[in-house]
């Protein structure tokens, strides 16, 4: 098989490109916190000094999730961010797809994963039968946008990291997706390089974890997109077996 095969076979020619113009199901979820969940936080709190959620994340049903990150302050990306991600998708999928943190336009609209790196990941999805918001739900290691697109500092994914631990607990996905580098040290804890990390199972509290590289790298470097499907397949073949067993 050529890479070129490789490329048709991920709906994609030598860029990147949709198979089908398949537009991303709308379902940010940050927008609409409910009152109840809204009267567990802090109200009037000056941009950038950190508090306390009343209630801690691990305890939080979605409503609150939602609202505490949509207030949320632990960290300074707090103070400049426009809104904050919460993620998006089917709150009981299989598949979860965890990446850095939003961008300029996953800021502007709410929703990861909007912007190119976004449609690239659609197309990787799409090629292994997937679709965003079906089965799959997709965030991100920090929910505010890192100014400039940085990377996140660890102690903002510190920060941050209780949100996405009770995600997890609450989505029990069967298969984590690590997109990056910054995801994958966020999930497993360790100092990650994804050339030494991907190929491999993981396990992240008895849930199996594959890492893979991040879509915006992968714009960048037309070589290892050959690789991420080899990602893709295996992520696959895991998934597969995960169900039978
Ligand atoms: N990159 C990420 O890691 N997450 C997004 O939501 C968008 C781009």
């Amino acid at each position: 098989m050529t890479r070129n095969d490789i490329l048709r076979e991920m709906g994609l020619g030598p860029v990147w490109r949709l198979r089908t113009a398949t537009p991303a199901t709308p379902v940010a979820e940050v927008a609409a916190a409910s009152t109840a969940a809204a009267e567990h936080l802090p109200q009037n709190v000056p941009a950038g000094e950190p508090v306390a959620p009343a209630i801690a994340p691990a305890a939080m049903d979605w409503d609150e999730l939602a609202a505490a990150v949509a207030a949320c302050r632990q960290c300074r990306l707090g103070e400049t961010r426009k809104q904050a991600v919460l993620g998006v998708g089917d709150r009981h999928a299989d598949w979860l797809f965890v990446g850095e943190g939003p961008g300029a336009e996953e800021d502007e609209r709410g929703e990861p994963f909007v912007g190119q790196a976004g449609k690239l990941l659609d197309s990787m999805l799409a090629a292994i039968g997937l679709k965003r918001g079906n089965d799959v739900y997709i965030a991100n290691a920090v929910k505010c946008r890192p100014p400039g697109n940085r990377t996140p500092e660890p102690e903002e994914a510190a920060a941050c990291w209780p949100y996405l631990e009770r995600q997890i607990e609450l989505i029990r996905p069967k298969l984590i997706v690590a997109l990056g580098r910054p995801a994958a040290q966020t999930l497993l804890q360790t100092e990650v390089k994804i050339a030494a990390a991907r190929g491999r199972l993981h396990d992240y509290r008895g849930i199996p974890l594959i890492v893979t590289y991040h879509p915006a790298y992968l714009l960048r470097t037309l070589p290892d997109k050959a690789l991420a499907w080899e990602d893709l397949c295996f992520m696959k073949r895991t998934m597969q077996a995960s169900r039978a067993g």
